[in-house]
């Protein structure tokens, strides 16, 4: 039987990791983890509890009692916290505007990493994030960094949030990606980096198919 890999996809914000990723797991009938989904699932439950988001101590009270549950659905999957359904939420500008800020918590980071490192320890899986290649599975088979420039980042986020009815300026979007790369390529605790054996993949002019292709040559290579 063939090894369960396991495939590690890093980028800035909107290059276009959480489709890729989901397809390729697809593909490969491998398990999908989308890590942005679970730091922005931090960050609902804490403005849930109204607290300071970077206050450490008070989030560490959030992590002591969080649920975070993928399930998979039609269109994707669907996010809970808590049992509550989150999936739309947690995509809104309030978490997305504040998600770097919780991101940037020791305690969070640590309580996050653990959890994703279980969820991968047996292989088949394709996760997405900004430190997986460097902090969670530095040992991932296959490691990606996905880039796109902040012009057609930004257009994409715009076409998908009209696709979900949410109508924010092409200008403020890009504004927002690179307030975000900023914040998640400067903090200090794994900043948003390429892992030095990482495959850089810059995905400005291709289109989903074309980046597909180029990544399972890249696992067929490599399996
Ligand atoms: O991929 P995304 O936009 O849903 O991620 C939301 C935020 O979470 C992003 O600002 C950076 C942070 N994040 C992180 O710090 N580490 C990860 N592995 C994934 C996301």
């Amino acid at each position: 039987m063939a090894k369960l890999l396991q495939i590690a996809i890093d980028g800035p914000a909107s290059a276009g990791k959480s489709t890729i990723a989901k397809l390729v797991a697809h593909n490969l009938n491998y398990v999908y983890c989308d890590t942005g989904a679970m730091y922005r699932s931090v960050t609902w439950a804490a403005i849930q509890k109204d607290i300071p988001l970077d206050n450490e101590l008070e989030l560490e009270k959030v992590l002591d009692d969080i649920t975070i549950k993928f399930v998979p659905s039609e269109d994707g999957q669907q996010v809970f916290v808590n049992n509550q359904e989150v999936t739309k939420e947690i995509r809104m500008p309030k978490i997305s505007n504040n998600v770097s800020t919780v991101a940037a918590q020791v305690a969070v980071r640590k309580y996050l990493t653990d959890l994703q490192q279980k969820i991968a320890s047996a292989g088949g899986i394709v996760m997405d994030g900004r430190d997986i290649g460097t902090t969670v599975l530095p040992d991932a088979d296959i490691k990606i960094f996905m880039v796109a420039s902040v012009k057609e980042r930004a257009l994409r986020r715009y076409k998908e949030n009209i696709s979900k009815g949410i109508d924010t300026p092409l200008a403020i979007l890009e504004q927002e990606i690179e307030k975000r790369d900023y914040k998640d390529s400067t903090r200090s605790i794994s900043p948003l980096v390429k892992a030095e054996d990482a495959i850089k993949l810059d995905t400005t002019n291709l289109t989903i198919e074309q980046v597909i292709v180029k990544i399972m040559k890249i696992i067929e290579k490599k399996a």
